[in-house]
């Protein structure tokens, strides 16, 4: 598969995506929702990528958000069509079997810190700035940003943000809990790599139901939650890994897990 605006870089059990548009920033315009959507797909289908580093070109920017010279030519029509494309792409993003961690590298606006936000959690770059300008534009964020905002942040912090349309920085992102933790730019793909590295150390099956059990979880009730957590936990004991991690563990060695 060619892609025009996507890189993926596949070291051992990690692929690397690189949003790879910049000279706009690695602005997000339709045709790459199209290829994000193939990449993610052919990532799920590829059992040797146990996680993913989600990231973007350049060091200004992670992705600086929708296209805006695109999203001037749209008829309304044309608008929610796109609205429901980014969300549902971002969606299937969240619902990625291997975990997706944003290493945001830089500006993070509008479609850009939506696509962050999708991701399984993430870390940023200190030079990171992330927000939801849309409403200087007279619009309202499109891509599940109203929604995904608040889960994160809470509503109060989500509703400053959205609102006034200011960015905030790095520091104050990992204070609302945005983002996990804050590196120099040089130790950004570094970091990433150790915690996707330890990610892919455990047994695959059971993390993607972890992510699972938690990201559906907080979809629904503590008891509908709940009740998921209990099936995907007995349905563990079907895999070899579950045998394999807990025979390790008794018999002092470290496991070896093949994600059955
Ligand atoms: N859509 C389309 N093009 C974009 C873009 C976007 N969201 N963000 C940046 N670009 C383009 C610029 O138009 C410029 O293109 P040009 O060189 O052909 O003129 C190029 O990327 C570089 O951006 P520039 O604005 O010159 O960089 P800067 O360092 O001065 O400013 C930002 C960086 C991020 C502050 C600024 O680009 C910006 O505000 N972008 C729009 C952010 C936004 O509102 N996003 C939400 C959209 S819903």
């Amino acid at each position: 598969m060619e892609y025009k605006y996507l890189l993926c870089e596949e070291k051992g059990a990690l692929a690397v995506v690189t949003v790879n548009r910049p000279d706009k920033l690695n602005a997000i315009n339709r045709d790459m929702f199209f290829e994000l959507r193939d990449m993610f797909r052919d990532i799920a289908a590829n059992d040797a990528v146990r996680v993913v580093i989600l990231t973007g070109s350049g060091q200004k920017a992670f992705v600086a958000g929708a296209d805006i010279a695109e999203l001037a030519r749209l008829t309304p029509t044309q608008a929610r069509d796109l609205s429901r494309l980014g969300q549902d792409v971002m969606e299937g993003i969240a619902r990625c079997p291997k975990p997706v961690i944003a290493a945001v590298n830089g500006w993070a606006l509008g479609g850009g810190l939506e696509l962050a936000m999708c991701c399984h959690f993430r870390i940023a770059s200190s030079t990171a700035r992330m927000g939801v300008p849309e409403v200087s534009l007279g619009l309202i964020p499109g891509y599940a940003g109203t929604q995904r905002l608040p889960r994160l942040v809470g509503l109060g912090q989500a509703m400053q943000m959205i609102l006034t349309g200011e960015p905030v920085k790095a520091d104050e992102a990992l204070r609302i809990g945005l983002v996990n933790q804050i590196v120099e730019p040089d130790d950004l793909l570094p970091t990433c790599e150790k915690i996707a590295g330890q990610i892919a150390s455990r047994g695959p099956v059971a993390v993607r139901f972890a992510a699972e059990a938690v990201s559906r979880g907080l979809d629904g009730t503590l008891e509908e939650g709940s009740w998921l957590e209990q099936t995907l936990f007995g349905l563990l004991w079907t895999t070899e890994d579950m045998k394999e991690g807990c025979g390790a563990f008794l018999e002092k060695r470290k496991p070896d897990f093949h994600g059955r």
